[in-house]
């Protein structure tokens, strides 16, 4: 028997071999794969995964009846998700309390009640973990999308990031937004009350430029320099760039030089994926790098001030 945990990865939507590829990589032992659902032995917080089950186990059921009853004796919440039966389970899940699935306005914390997930193996086993990566459904956040104000859904990412973590800037803070056009992630920023030094090769949105707080500069995000603008409470990457041009010039640069307290940026990922590149960023301490929502063919890595010192 393997001493490697039994997990179940769920894939993000259309990068199925993004997380094959990333677990074997690992040394994860995949065991199954039904559509998204890959049952495996081993932990590894893929970023292709878009939620984890985590302690996942196999319920045989005799009946619609039972599996209710079996469900709903563990925990109250439950995310279907499911690949096979489609009938049987809809039986099984309309018996089910019902989970909210209405959009999350921004600024409302995450939620804290336990969701698990579960899905028919097959037609007589359940294959259930009560206890997820995610709080959200199938990993994916909902929000109440704001369709007049912003100039581009990316402000989506920001939205996201910043309900996972908990946090985001505080009004005053200084804030670097590279490839900031039309810009979307310039007026969450700005709409948070910190102040925004924007630069892209491209103009701003006026409404946005015109906000409160809000400096654009037209120029390279890769020609800018700590010395320019000092040390800046966050330092955000939109940039439309090779990931390797984005670590070896800009964040290296800015942690080198102890002049970005937190970073956010989008690495965006070209052709075949270059899992290496995406270790290279989450072996610096203290980072995340995580497959949003929204995120297509990209990832968002994550270094907190506060993680990194605490990793170092
Ligand atoms: C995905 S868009 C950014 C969207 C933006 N975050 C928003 O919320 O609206 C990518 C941007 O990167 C910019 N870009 C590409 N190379 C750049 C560079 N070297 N310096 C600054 N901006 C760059 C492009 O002009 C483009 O506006």
């Amino acid at each position: 028997m393997s001493s490697k945990p039994l997990i179940v990865y769920l894939a993000a939507r259309g990068f199925e071999r993004d997380l094959l590829d990333e677990l074997a990589l690992h040394g994860v032992n995949i065991l199954e794969v039904k559509e998204r659902l890959v049952l495996a032995e081993g932990l590894f917080r893929s970023a292709w995964a878009q939620n984890i089950w985590l302690e996942p186990f196999f319920q045989p059921i005799a009946s619609v009846g039972e599996a209710v009853r079996i469900l709903k004796s563990i925990q109250r919440n439950w995310k279907l998700h499911a690949v096979d039966f489609h009938r049987r389970a809809a039986l099984i899940e309309q018996q089910l309390p019902p989970v909210k699935a209405k959009p999350l306005p921004f600024g409302q914390p995450a939620p804290t009640s336990p969701l698990g997930s579960w899905t028919l193996w097959d037609r007589d086993t359940l294959l259930v973990s009560a206890t997820c990566s995610s709080a959200f459904p199938d990993g994916e956040v909902n929000f109440e999308e704001d369709k007049v104000n912003p100039p581009s859904r990316a402000y989506l990412k920001l939205w996201e990031t910043f309900t996972l973590l908990g946090r985001g800037p505080q009004p005053g803070e200084l804030c670097l937004d590279l490839g900031s056009a039309p810009g979307g992630w310039t007026w969450v920023l700005a709409s948070m009350g910190a102040r925004v030094i924007s630069i892209d090769k491209s103009p701003l949105d006026p409404r946005v430029e015109a906000m409160d707080g809000v400096e654009h500069r037209i120029g390279s995000g890769f020609g800018l320099e700590p010395r320019h603008v000092g040390r800046v409470d966050w330092l955000f990457s939109d940039m439309a760039c090779y990931p390797e041009r984005l670590l070896n010039v800009v964040v290296k640069q800015w942690l080198e030089a102890d002049a970005a307290e937190n970073f956010v940026c989008t690495i965006k990922l070209q052709g075949d994926t270059d899992h290496k590149m995406v270790q290279a960023f989450r072996e610096i301490p203290g980072s995340e790098v995580l497959h949003l929502s929204c995120n297509k063919h990209e990832l968002t890595w994550i270094n907190l001030g506060e993680r990194r010192r605490a990793a170092l």
